[in-house]
């Protein structure tokens, strides 16, 4: 009966896509992933597979890293290499069979990276300005695994 009534439980068109009803997931980066290839496991695929057996209608994934430059913190997931693509094909599949609908939040960081992220490579990005933090300070998630507390960095 209530469900009846809910706009928000109803069906609705995304694009080529019909979504079951119009709640959806926010992308919350979880830092599950292989740091080193950027594959996700199966404890990735329980994680979306839970929330598109819990009804969600549309999941948008975690910012998903589309070269090694783009990585601005430990754990997170990649879709440029084929191991990598292959993983999330597991997570769409289990959505898939829980009626679910799924799509990859694509993620750059720009300048906010560091080689010692970003295996060895500088970071990339629309210009060369480089984002300062001040003193103490920490720049932005990373940081708390990599500490440069007590001077300026450029990252
Ligand atoms: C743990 C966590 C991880 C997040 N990761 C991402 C992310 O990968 N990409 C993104 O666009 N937003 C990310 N966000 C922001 C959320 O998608 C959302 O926009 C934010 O939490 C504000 O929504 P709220 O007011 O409902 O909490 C993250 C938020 C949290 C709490």
């Amino acid at each position: 009966m209530i469900k009846e009534k809910l706009s928000l439980l109803q069906p609705i068109s995304m694009g080529s896509r019909k979504l079951r009803n119009r709640i959806a997931m926010a992308p919350m980066t979880r830092s599950f992933a292989d740091d080193r290839t950027g594959v996700v496991g199966q404890d990735v695929v329980e994680y979306y597979r839970k929330r598109a057996a819990d009804g969600v209608g549309l999941i948008i994934t975690e910012g998903i890293i589309i070269s090694p430059r783009a990585k601005g913190t430990t754990g997170v997931p990649g879709l440029f290499t084929r191991e990598q693509t292959e993983s999330w094909k597991n997570v769409t599949d289990a959505v898939h069979r829980e009626g679910g609908t799924i799509v990859a939040q694509i993620w750059h960081v720009g300048r906010l990276t560091h080689h010692e992220i970003a295996g060895g490579l500088p970071p990339q990005a629309p210009s060369a300005s480089a984002f300062r933090i001040a003193r103490g300070r920490s720049c932005s998630s990373f940081w708390k695994t990599i500490r440069y507390s007590g001077r300026d960095v450029d990252c």
